[in-house]
């Protein structure tokens, strides 16, 4: 018994792990274990013999058992201060200042135009993205069969087959938050509303899903000569340049008469888009009276109030202050390029504490 207690002991001290123990309490106090066998001889000895053998038996396995829970406990002790020998961290290491996540342009420019018209009364107004047909077409003065439907590109959401009602569509501009606006809050009203818009187009100017912002202010004698100076000074504030020369053209949309469109000096030379400069134009921009069929599908009284509306292409704007070439190139989430053009997240634009600076 003397020379089983020595051997397991030893084993056991030495064990290396946890898998180690487990075979050593198998070999020893397992059912076909060393001890466990020579517990069964007991019924073969004398009852004199077994007074004598059956407890210091019974003390071995005790014996055996502990210092298996022993080791066991002493090898996690060990593991423990291993882990936290290697996984010491210096937390009084200064941080690394890596500039991690930057502001897409589109977000940078929608704040900018947001502080820009904050400061001069306008609100802002939001409005679905899944349009009805009624809001996105009809109440702007584009029936059914008005040809301004087919230069809209429009993407159709599906019906369930049989539901003859018309479909709606991904909002094919902002203009229908006007009239969400105004059947929300009447008139007097002043409100921006910025957004996603969506048209089956693709090219160096055009992706299928962009940016607009609608501008609508309704009051009782509110004039063109207003639409003209708040056009023109947003266009001074937002490209905080000099020479930046813009141009108003006579237009037509159904939604305002009369409608004027506003385009941008700007040269494509060489590949690089510059403002203020060379022989090309960009439009940014649509707007004009605000059409008294839409006041009154707004719920406004046109005999009592008039105003003006706008729709500007905020990654137009974008792409012509910060000099970025291809519109495609927004959304394709190339890091590199969002690194290049991005912004500081923490620099948000005001007028009083620049722009974009
Ligand atoms: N909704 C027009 C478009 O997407 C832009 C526009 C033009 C908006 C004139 C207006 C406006 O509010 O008055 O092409």
């Amino acid at each position: 018994m003397d020379d089983l207690k020595e051997k397991y002991l030893a084993k056991i001290a030495d064990a290396e792990d946890e898998a180690a123990l487990e075979d050593l309490r198998v070999q020893a106090i397992g059912k076909k274990g060393e001890i466990s066998l020579k517990m069964r001889e007991l019924g073969r000895m004398s009852p004199e013999e077994r007074q004598v053998a059956g407890p210091k038996l019974n003390a071995l396995k005790n014996e055996i058992t502990s210092a298996l829970a022993a080791r066991k406990a002493a090898l996690a002790d060990a593991a423990l201060e291993e882990r936290l020998r290697n996984e010491w961290l210096d937390v009084t290491l200064p941080g690394r200042p890596r500039r991690q996540g930057s502001i897409h342009p589109v977000s940078q420019v929608t704040e900018e135009i947001t502080a820009i018209f904050a400061d001069m009364g306008f609100a802002v107004a939001e409005g679905p993205q899944i349009e009805s047909d009624w809001y996105n077409f009809d109440a702007l003065n584009i029936p059914p069969e008005h040809p301004a439907r087919q230069e809209h590109d429009t993407f159709f959401m599906s019906r369930a087959p049989g539901d003859t009602r018309p479909p709606h569509v991904l909002r094919t501009h902002t203009s229908p938050v006007q009239i969400r606006a105004m059947q929300a809050q009447g008139a007097p009203i002043r409100i921006i509303a910025p957004g996603r818009v969506y048209r089956m187009d693709m090219d160096q100017t055009h992706t299928p899903m962009f940016h607009q912002v609608e501008g609508l202010a309704v009051g009782r004698d509110i004039s063109m000569a207003n639409l003209k100076w708040v056009l023109e000074e947003f266009c001074r504030a937002f490209f905080e340049v000099d020479e930046v020369e813009i141009r108003f053209r006579a237009s037509h949309f159904p939604f305002t008469e009369p409608s004027a469109e506003v385009d941008i000096r700007c040269s494509w030379d060489g590949g690089s888009l510059k403002l203020g400069e060379g022989d090309d134009w960009m439009e940014i921009l649509g707007s004009g009276m605000v059409h008294p069929k839409v006041l009154e599908a707004g719920g406004i009284d046109p005999q009592q109030w008039q105003g003006f509306a706008f729709g500007i292409g905020i990654d137009r704007l974008a792409m012509l202050k910060y000099g970025i070439p291809d519109l495609r190139a927004f959304f394709e989430s190339d890091l590199r390029w969002l690194r290049h053009y991005g912004f500081p997240a923490l620099d948000i634009p005001t007028l009083h504490g620049g722009l974009s600076r």
